[in-house]
């Protein structure tokens, strides 16, 4: 049996206080709609087709994928309504399953048992027990348990709104079905909507024995309606993250201080010391260290090497045993071999640097290409740019640039090459040799330092 995923997405999102619509804010670097999205696609439907409206093209212009329709809700008549514009594109299904953008946490093992359900019947609902319902749709039983009804908060007579089980949203129906029902649904009742939970007792009065299942913890069905709710569902996702990581072999300096906005994979024996931030892809391998306030993002770091405090990578691949930080800062395009050393104050930017190379403190080196066991001194820069375009500076093996050197790229030094400290490199120099560029020092005899007039 085909499946289809409908996901709305149309309602406004007041409580934002935003200027974008509710399903574009983010949840660990990610829409919450593409949460949602990405979780659909995990029980492989047919189709996704989302119903959106609030905040116009933006939402579809932002999220297009290929699989995905979008359908506007120009008018925000309900669930019910919002249901029903989707129909058309839903023809080629037969079962149906209801999402909503604004449920990031939802998971795909919770969907697969719903969908389940529609084995035995023609609709299965997602409900959970609250200690506190207020504001949701109860589910209405009757003395022998059976689902009869859904009644919302507003048209809840007191003894209904003491019930604690409620409507999460979420559900599953077979398509022929829902078209008939929604042909029957109408807007009267306290909030002039059409209500999609209506359907419930049409399928009842159809003798439809509705299946109730319930999600494996209550984050998965939390909506966000304002920004406390989305920060709560951050951490609840981030304590996921943490134990799935744990679960995995890595040993976090403390699980709530971790942030993964993207993928992490990691091998065993990785330890990620406190505010540690990933965005991306992320690959550590066996014995990684990650020292305290540091950012990755898409990089792959090999086995045993050191990343040290408040150290920023970006788009890098870095081999294993190197020491890298504290503070120091790899940008995109960088390839750092084995037993690389980066230290303190030092930026490397679209540059290779090759094995057992050490460039310790206050350097810049950019656009280069760094042979095995160069030694860069402190505060050595790569002048890559000449205010128009970015030049290139190779060091070969073995080379040994003296501190406070300017390597006035394109320039190329050669293989064992010394070049002396405070030097202006603007030549190529030659392997084996010692290059320096330096004025003489000199001392002036009979010199004395200027003393402060006294004051008349
Ligand atoms: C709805 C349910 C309620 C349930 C609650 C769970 C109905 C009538 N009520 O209530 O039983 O307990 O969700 O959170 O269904 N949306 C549209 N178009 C619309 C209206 C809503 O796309 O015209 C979307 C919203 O963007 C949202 C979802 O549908 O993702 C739910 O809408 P919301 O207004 O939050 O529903 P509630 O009235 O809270
Ligand atoms: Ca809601």
């Amino acid at each position: 049996m085909d499946l289809g995923a409908l996901i709305l997405a149309a309602g406004e999102g007041t409580r934002m206080r935003s200027r974008i619509p509710k399903v574009l804010h983010q949840l660990a670097g990610k829409p919450l709609l593409a949460h949602v999205i990405d979780t659909a696609r995990s029980v492989d439907p047919h189709e996704i087709t989302i119903v959106y409206g609030h905040g116009g093209d933006l939402v579809p212009t932002r999220l297009a994928a290929p699989g995905l329709t979008w359908v506007e809700q120009a008018e925000r008549l309900g669930t019910g309504h919002a249901v029903m514009q989707a129909m058309p594109n839903l023809h080629k299904v037969d079962q149906v399953l209801i999402l909503y953008g604004d449920v990031p946490l939802i998971s795909s093992s919770t969907l697969t048992g719903l969908l389940s359900c529609l084995k035995r019947s023609d609709l299965a609902l997602l409900t959970v027990d609250l200690p506190d319902p207020t504001g949701y749709g109860r589910i209405v039983r009757d003395g022998m348990d059976r689902i009869l009804r859904i009644v919302e908060q507003k048209d809840a007579s007191p003894r209904e709104r003491e019930i604690s089980e409620i409507n999460t949203g979420i559900l599953a129906v077979k398509r022929d079905r829902l078209e008939g029902w929604l042909q029957r649904l109408d807007n009267n009742n306290a909030q002039k909507e059409y209500y999609l939970t209506d359907i419930i007792a049409m399928a009842v009065a159809d003798g439809v024995n509705i299946q109730a299942v319930h999600p494996d913890s209550e984050e998965e069905v939390m909506g966000v309606n304002d920004r406390k709710q989305l920060a709560y569902l951050e951490r609840c996702y981030q304590q996921q993250q943490a134990e799935v990581l744990m679960q995995n072999g890595a040993t976090l300096a403390d699980p709530s201080r971790i942030d993964i906005r993207g993928d992490l994979s990691t091998g065993r024996d990785v330890f990620l010391d406190c505010n540690v931030i990933i965005e991306g892809r992320v690959k550590l391998a066996d014995g990684v260290s990650i020292g305290p306030n540091v950012l990755l993002r898409n990089c792959t770091i090999g086995e045993g090497t050191e990343v040290h405090a408040n150290s920023v990578l970006e788009d890098a691949e870095i081999g294993s045993q190197c020491r890298i930080g504290p503070f120091a800062r790899v940008r995109p395009e960088s390839r750092l071999a084995d037993r690389v050393h980066i230290g303190n104050f030092v930026e490397i930017k679209k540059s290779r640097v090759a094995d057992g190379s050490k460039i310790n403190h206050l350097s810049y080196v950019g656009d280069s290409d760094v042979g095995e066991r160069v030694n860069i001194g402190a505060g050595t820069i790569t002048c890559n740019y000449d205010g128009a375009n970015k030049h290139k500076t190779v060091i070969g093996d073995r080379a040994f640039i003296g501190s406070d050197t300017q390597l006035i790229a394109p320039v190329v030094v050669g293989e064992g090459a010394t070049i002396g400290a405070g030097s202006t490199i603007c030549k190529d120099a030659p392997s084996e040799k010692l290059t320096l560029s330096r004025a003489k020092q000199v001392s002036i005899e009979g010199w004395e330092r200027p003393v402060k007039k006294p004051k008349a």
